[in-house]
Order: C-alpha cells, then structure tokens, then sequence
C-alpha cells in the first residue's frame, strides 16, 4: 500500500510517530524535522494550552512574547490563552488585526511589525501565533523578517491550520498579483494544537480543514481516508475525541513529507494532490469557491484524470467523490463556473512551468503514483485535451 520513500512510510524506526503526551488523555507530541537538521515538537489534544507555559520554557524561552491573532480569535480565546501566559509570569502583548484573507497583506505586515517596534519587542522576543492559516501565515511572516527573524510558535486554532499550514514551515502573505507570493520558511520552534480551541469553530469551516486531512488519506494512507469519512458526523459536529484522533494523524503525514522535503524540491509536491485543479477552479470562481471546497473538487478531477490515463485504479474517484460529499463539500464545480477561464488558468500556470501542467496522481487511494526518479517523480503531465474534456463531463454530471 505504501511506496518505499512515499509519503507514507516513516524512516529510520519511524521517529516522527506521535507519543502520548503524560498526562494529558488523548494527546500526542509528534516530531517534525527541518531542512536545518532540527526538529520541533507538534502537540496535539484537548486541555494543552495549559502546557503551554512549561513547553515556551523548554523550546522557545523570551524575555517578551507578541501574541498575535485576529479579532475573530482573540474575542474567542485571547484572554484565556494571555491569562495562561501571565499567570506562568511571562511578559506578553496582545496584537490584533481584522479577521480575513483579505487582511494576509503587506499592509496588515507593515503595520504589525510597527506595532512590535514600538512595544519594544527585542531580538530576544517571540511571536505566538494564535489562530487560523491566516494568521499562522501573517505572524509567522512577521517573525521570519522581524529584525532579521524572531522565533514562532505556533498555536493553531482552525482544523486547516492544525492539519495543515501550522506545520511545515511556509510563512507569508498575498500580493495583487496571486496569493502567498512574498513569503519565507520559518519553520515554528513549536506548535500547540489544543483541540478543544477549536469548539468555537463555525462548522463550514470545519468541513473545510477536514478537506486537507482527507487529502492526507488520499496520498498516505487508504485506512485513514475511510476513517475520516466514516467519522464524518462526528467531525463536523465538533466531537473531541475524533478532532483530535484526525488531527494527529494529519499532522504524522504531513510532518513525514516536510520533514523529508521542507522546501518542495521534490515529495513535498505530493501535497499538492487535488491542488493543480483545485487552484484553477478556485481562482475562476474569483474566489468565491472557498480553497477547501475547490481542492475537494479538485481531487475528484485528478483521480478521474488519473483513472482516464490509465494510472489510477478505476473507482477510486467515486470513492474520494462519497468521502468528500460525507464532508458537506461539494464534487463537482458549481453551476456557472468558468471553464474556460480555469483552462486558461491552467494554460498560464504551464508557462510558469517548463511548458507542462503536471499533476500528482494516484495508482489507488492511500498511494501517490511514482514517475521516474528525480524532482519530477511526484507529478506527471496530462494533454491538454483530456484536461478539457474530464472537466467538461464533471459540469455535465455536477450538482
Ligand atoms: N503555510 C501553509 O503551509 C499553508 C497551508 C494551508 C493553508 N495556508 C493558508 O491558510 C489560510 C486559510 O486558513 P484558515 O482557513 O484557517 O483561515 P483563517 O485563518 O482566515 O480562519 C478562518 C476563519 O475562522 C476563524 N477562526 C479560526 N479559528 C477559530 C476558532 N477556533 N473559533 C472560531 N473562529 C475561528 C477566523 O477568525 C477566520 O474568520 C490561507 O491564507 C492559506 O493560504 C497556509
Ligand atoms: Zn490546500
């Protein structure tokens, strides 16, 4: 089921494993290596923030921490998790910005990093990034370029940042011309995913994280995909115990591919399943799509893509296709979407690329397709043609 260096077996007696957390039922410390040779831990499990004070002790000691989040956040949990910190003694500020991927901007960065100076948080400070991608991504771009780069830790509050853009080290914000063009690597020194934060999480956005994390079973691992389907309800509703039974296992696949390839020089691409159609789709819809519902998409697409050229055992589309629809996300493109508009996305996308739209494919679910060996190994190209028309069909069969 598993290829040898896929992305779904560990290496060397399995290091990046999740271990209990003593103490804490139904929590877990994962490792997650860097690019650097370091590695830091990733906690996952309901009641952790009150750890958080011994584990800034241990792996990000400051004279001054910036917690930083959005409104939305901070109105939800930002005293609780200040009131955590001062108690344990430790100096820190609050900064709020406004909530939204409309404020992952230079701007909200200029003006977060003024804000820091004029706190007088030195080189010897560090930024705790409290809340969705969003502000992972806005804080940690702020630590990444704060006098040369302040330590991160991060401190996910939304099911996306904690199955996805917590880990792996990509920081940044969006531009005029495309999202997260300007941006960094600053791997966290730590990450803390208390589970029970995210009790106050809408449920769309939920269905919304859990697409990535099916994702993680589509590439990894063909158990942990019919899981999450069948736990479905229970995640959507918010249940502790499969929150943070998903998380875990999220953070295990994800943490072995990073940990191997931080810098997309080669597995890495394997996260981008679902991701080559999901991006079109999701830019032709002016965004209205939201990037969870256009990779569901997306996946269903690449699996048909698969499946046409040969590649991808027959069935495993209708397979991602119930397992999305289980999430509450569609599988097919919504009515009125421009095709057109996401060929011509794709076109654009292939200059940028050596002339080719490449695609990562499954041999079946749980298992990446593996071309030749080299960077390209993960990815492979489709014509052009059968793109269209593998498009085509899923508007003539969508809902
Ligand atoms: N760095 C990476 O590797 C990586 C990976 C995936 C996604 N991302 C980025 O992540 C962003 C999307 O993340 P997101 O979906 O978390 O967006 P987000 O941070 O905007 O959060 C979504 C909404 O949920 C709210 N929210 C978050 N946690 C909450 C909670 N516990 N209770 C109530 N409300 C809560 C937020 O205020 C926001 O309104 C995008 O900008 C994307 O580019 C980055
Ligand atoms: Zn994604």
């Amino acid at each position: 089921m598993l290829s040898e260096d896929g992305p779904g077996e560990g290496r060397g007696g399995e290091p990046e494993s999740a271990r209990p957390v003593p103490g804490f039922p139904g929590a877990h410390r994962i490792r997650v290596a860097t690019s650097s040779g370091a590695a830091y831990p990733v906690e996952v499990g309901p009641g952790l923030l009150r750890r958080l004070p011994d584990l800034l002790d241990e792996y990000a000691p400051a004279h001054r921490y910036a917690l930083i989040g959005d409104k939305q956040v901070m109105r939800f949990h930002g005293e609780r998790v200040g009131g955590v910190l001062r108690e344990a003694d430790l100096q820190v500020d609050a900064v709020e910005f406004p909530e939204g991927e409309e404020h992952k901007t230079r701007t909200e960065w200029a003006r977060l990093t003024d804000t820091l100076l004029r706190l007088g948080l030195g080189r010897d400070g560090c930024v705790l990034a409290l809340g969705g991608g969003v502000t992972g991504d806005l804080a940690g771009f702020v630590a990444a370029t704060y006098m040369r780069g302040i330590p991160v830790v991060q401190l996910p509050t939304s099911l996306v940042a904690m199955v996805d853009s917590s880990v792996g080290g990509k920081t940044g914000v969006d531009v005029p011309s495309g999202k997260n063009l300007v941006g960094a690597f600053h791997p966290p020194r730590l990450v803390l995913a208390d589970t029970d934060l995210t009790r106050t999480l809408p449920r769309a956005e939920r269905s919304q994280g859990l697409v990535e994390a099916l994702k993680h079973g589509a590439i990894a691992d063909p158990t942990y995909l019919t899981r999450i389907q069948e736990l479905a309800p229970r995640l959507l509703e918010g249940d502790d115990g499969p929150t943070a039974e998903v998380v875990t296992r999220s953070v295990e696949i994800k943490g072995r591919v990073v940990g191997r390839d931080e810098k997309e020089g080669g597995l890495r691409q394997v996260l981008n399943f679902g991701h080559t159609l999901g991006h079109a789709l999701e830019a032709a819809s002016g965004y209205r799509l939201p990037h969870g519902s256009a990779v569901a998409v997306g996946m269903v697409l690449e699996a048909r893509l698969g499946e046409r050229l040969g590649i991808t055992r027959t069935g495993t589309a209708r397979q991602l296709e119930a397992a999305v629809r289980a999430l509450e996300v569609p599988a097919s493109p919504p009515s009125g979407l421009p095709l057109d508009q996401a060929l011509d996305l794709l076109e654009r996308d292939k200059k940028a690329r050596k002339g080719e739209v490449r695609f990562v494919l499954l041999d079946e679910p749980g298992q990446v397709h593996r071309g030749k060996a080299g960077s390209e190994a993960w990815s492979h190209p489709a014509p052009a043609g059968l793109i269209r028309q593998v498009l085509e069909s899923s508007f003539a069969s969508g809902d």
